[in-house]
């Protein structure tokens, strides 16, 4: 969800870089386990440095989970990743976004309104023979729709077990809201292009429903830094360098993880590639932040990006070092900047979706 950020102080951008690492690093220090810092693979070098954990967003939600000793949960990473924080913790954690403008345009393309609108129109015409499934890249609102519906949450960690066992107990899934990840794993299970049926939310009256129902619908929501990488690109890379080994996330398109020889999270992506022989090549279809980041770390390897432009999420990168000085200055002096809440009947739907995942990703 997109929200105004106020102003910081300038003294925190004025400041210089290692002033700021030292007040950060003194305020972790002073905080002890009253603080935990989770941030996200896409974060910038600046701020995941002072993370106490990061991983992709499964593991983020399960450490949330898992969390029960910190008072405060600073969420370096978007939104949607701190609502989902702060209905996995007790309501005296606190969790903070250092930024409040750091949203999903991916998570805000599915917005409840009109998913209740495709869900009559699903239940009319089909009785209720589907399951209602979100990738966490949602609102709270819209994970409360698939909890009260008997669907649940996925990440693109455990969206093929999930895809899985609804198929093999013969279920049909409204996949919110990210129409590439849901055809990547529906292709990957056997269904086939006919087998699935793209919703158009914003002309929903022209989607024609076919008499028998289809295995699987889309949402069409996208992630505007994924669908910058395209085929072409993973042939030119091929013709230039040869034996590279291309993989990509799945919210590429699927022309795109087609041609690749490998798709999967941020955690997947990480796993492969600094276990991978060295000398080996590697082009990667992700958020440039993990990409640098990993050629730095595995300098025995050579790693590209998949798009030699730009593929940075400019909205995990507005939580800034200034950003979470910021923030974490405020907690010291026992002020809550950046709160993020979920309201509890909110919570107490969505948290049946996300417990659904977090049963089945065990
Ligand atoms: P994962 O880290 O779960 O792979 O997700 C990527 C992403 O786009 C988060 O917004
Ligand atoms: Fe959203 Fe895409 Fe950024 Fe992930 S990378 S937070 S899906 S815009």
């Amino acid at each position: 969800m997109f929200k105004r950020q106020q102003p910081i102080p300038d003294d925190y951008v004025l400041m210089d870089e290692k002033e700021r690492d030292e007040r950060i690093r003194a305020i972790k220090a002073n905080m002890g386990s009253k603080l935990v810092i989770l941030g996200h693979h896409y974060q910038r070098d600046e701020v995941i440095r002072y993370a106490d954990y990061r991983g992709d967003s499964l593991k983020l939600a399960q450490l949330a989970a898992q969390e029960k000793e910190a008072e405060y949960i600073v969420f370096c990473g978007v939104h949607f990743m701190g609502e989902t924080a702060d209905m996995l913790t007790s309501s005296e954690q606190r969790v903070i976004l250092p930024d409040l403008g750091a949203g999903c345009p991916m998570a805000d393309m599915a917005e409840l309104e009109d998913v209740e609108a495709c869900w009559q129109h699903l239940m009319a015409k089909y009785s209720e023979t589907f399951v209602p499934v979100t990738y966490v890249n949602s609102s709270a609102e819209v994970k409360a729709f698939c909890g009260r519906n008997g669907g649940m949450t996925c990440t693109s960690s455990n969206a093929p077990k999930i895809f899985k066992q609804l198929l093999d107990d013969g279920k049909r899934i409204l996949f919110l809201p990210d129409e590439h990840l849901g055809r990547n794993t529906g292709l990957q299970w056997g269904l086939r292009d006919q087998d699935i049926l793209l919703w158009n939310r914003e002309n929903s009256d022209e989607v024609e429903l076919p008499k028998e129902a289809p295995q699987l619908i889309l949402w069409d929501g996208y992630c505007p830094v994924h669908l910058r990488f395209k085929p072409e690109q993973v042939d030119e890379v091929r013709k230039k360098y040869p034996g590279i080994k291309v993989i990509v996330h799945p919210e590429c398109s699927h022309d795109v993880v087609a041609k690749a020889d490998l798709s999967g999270s941020t955690d997947f992506i990480i796993r492969q590639v600094s276990e991978a022989r060295a000398g080996s090549i590697w082009a990667i279809g992700t958020e440039l932040n993990l990409v640098q980041r990993l050629a730095q770390q595995n300098p025995d390897k050579r790693i590209i990006s998949l798009n030699e432009g730009s593929c940075l999420c400019t909205m995990m990168g507005r939580i800034s070092q200034p950003h979470l000085l910021w923030a974490l200055d405020n907690l010291n002096q026992g002020k809550v900047v950046n709160q993020i809440t979920v309201d509890e009947k909110i919570t107490a739907d969505a948290i049946k979706a996300l417990d659904r995942m977090l049963e089945l990703s065990k």
